[in-house]
């Protein structure tokens, strides 16, 4: 049996719905990331009534551009593959993702705080973010003293919360199917866009077994995703 080189659950999952689950968040991820990224440009059409567009314009563009951008690249980093054949690219994505993930996240705090939908909306989106922060520090601390499993679960956790970004304009965009207000589901939006992400990692992450780090030297040959 070759070592498992994750941290992740081991339970098997079929390759098929892997690739397919991974091509699907790849695809979102590019998505909801690229629109984002139109915030940059002048005139846009803002769709949201955001009280944040007049208040603090600008961060709001820095936060969106941003938090965008490690949306778009975070999924590659799950490429096993990828990261077996193109150790330098996996780390320089890693370090973009950081970059951009700090530049979004100390921006969504002031964000935050005057976030639409009341103290409940602020006090959610205000954990997300130092979640966010904080889930991606402990896995650059991990990564940098050599633990890579614990890299790689703490990445999870980061990206889980980076992956808000999209369920928050899924739920959003339900909510308009149905005819609901931005409004009035704003204020829950703030949590659940987040929280059944994180349970959802910790699902994923469950320690039915905890793999050891790999022997140095051993490198994952298979193409696959985890
Ligand atoms: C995960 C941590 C994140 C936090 C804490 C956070 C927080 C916030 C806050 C507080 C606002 C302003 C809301 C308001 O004024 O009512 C906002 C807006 C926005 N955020 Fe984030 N955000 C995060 C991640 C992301 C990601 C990953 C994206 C990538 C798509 C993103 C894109 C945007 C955009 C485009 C807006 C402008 C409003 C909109 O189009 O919905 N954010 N964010």
């Amino acid at each position: 049996m070759p070592p498992r080189l994750s941290g992740m659950n081991t339970a098997p999952r079929s390759p098929l719905v892997r690739q397919v689950a991974f091509g699907l968040l790849v695809l979102l991820a590019l998505l909801v990331g690229a629109a984002a990224l139109r915030f940059a440009l002048p005139g846009q059409p803002l769709a949201p009534p955001l009280p944040n567009l007049t208040v603090q314009r600008e961060l709001l563009v820095i936060h969106a551009v941003s938090a965008g951008l490690a949306l778009m690249l975070g999924p590659w980093q799950f490429a096993a593959g990828l990261r077996a054949r193109r150790p330098r690219l996996h780390r320089c994505i890693g370090y973009g993702y950081a970059a951009c993930l700090l530049v979004g996240g100390l921006s969504a705090l002031p964000l935050a705080a005057q976030a639409m939908g009341g103290p409940l909306a602020q006090l959610g989106f205000g954990l997300l973010g130092l979640g966010w922060l904080g889930t991606t520090a402990v896995a650059l601390v991990h990564v940098r003293a050599g633990r890579i499993a614990a890299h790689r679960r703490w990445m999870v956790r980061s990206f889980a919360l980076t992956a808000a970004g999209i369920s928050l304009r899924l739920q959003l965009g339900v909510a308009g199917g149905f005819g609901v207000p931005v409004e009035v589901i704003y204020t829950a939006l703030a949590w659940t866009c987040w929280v059944p992400n994180v349970l959802a990692a910790e699902l994923w992450l469950w320690p039915k077994a905890q793999p050891a780090d790999p022997e140095p030297g051993w490198e994952p040959t298979r193409l696959g995703v985890d």
